[in-house]
């Protein structure tokens, strides 16, 4: 079963591939992939896709319950020193305080939010990139 799971996101990735219009692209090099979007309620699946060296610069937290399963790549959080590695899976409660993070390597992952991303924008997103969350 699991196995299954991985191979309908490897799947999914590679459809991703083949439709780059639908990239948001970030000035830091972070590309992002909407998979489903509910706008009455935030909740949202996307892909984000690190290059190597690029992470989050800040400690933050949601606004909603945020889980991620990593796809490719090393992906760090360097204040707690949890790694993610392909198979990874990573829950952070809504408000719980997390990062910053960097991408020891180009890192690929799958991201979950039951609701609203962020309360207010944050310092890493300009008005263009925040717009895309559904936080409005
Ligand atoms: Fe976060």
């Amino acid at each position: 079963m699991t196995l299954e799971v991985h191979k309908d996101w490897q799947k999914i990735l590679r459809d991703s591939q083949e439709d780059p219009g639908g990239w948001i692209e970030f000035p830091n090099g972070l590309r992002q992939y909407f998979l489903f979007k509910n706008e009455a309620t935030g909740a949202s699946i996307a892909i984000l896709d690190f290059p190597k060296g690029v992470g989050i610069p800040v400690k933050h937290a949601h606004a909603s319950n945020q889980a991620m399963i990593c796809m490719e790549g090393e992906y760090h959080y360097t204040d707690s020193d949890i790694v993610l590695t392909p198979g990874s899976f990573y829950s952070n409660p809504k408000d719980h305080p997390h990062g910053p993070t960097m991408a020891v390597e180009r890192s690929v992952l799958i991201e979950f939010y039951d609701g609203p991303h962020y309360y207010d924008k944050p310092s890493f997103h300009s008005d263009d990139t925040y717009k895309t969350t559904l936080t409005d």
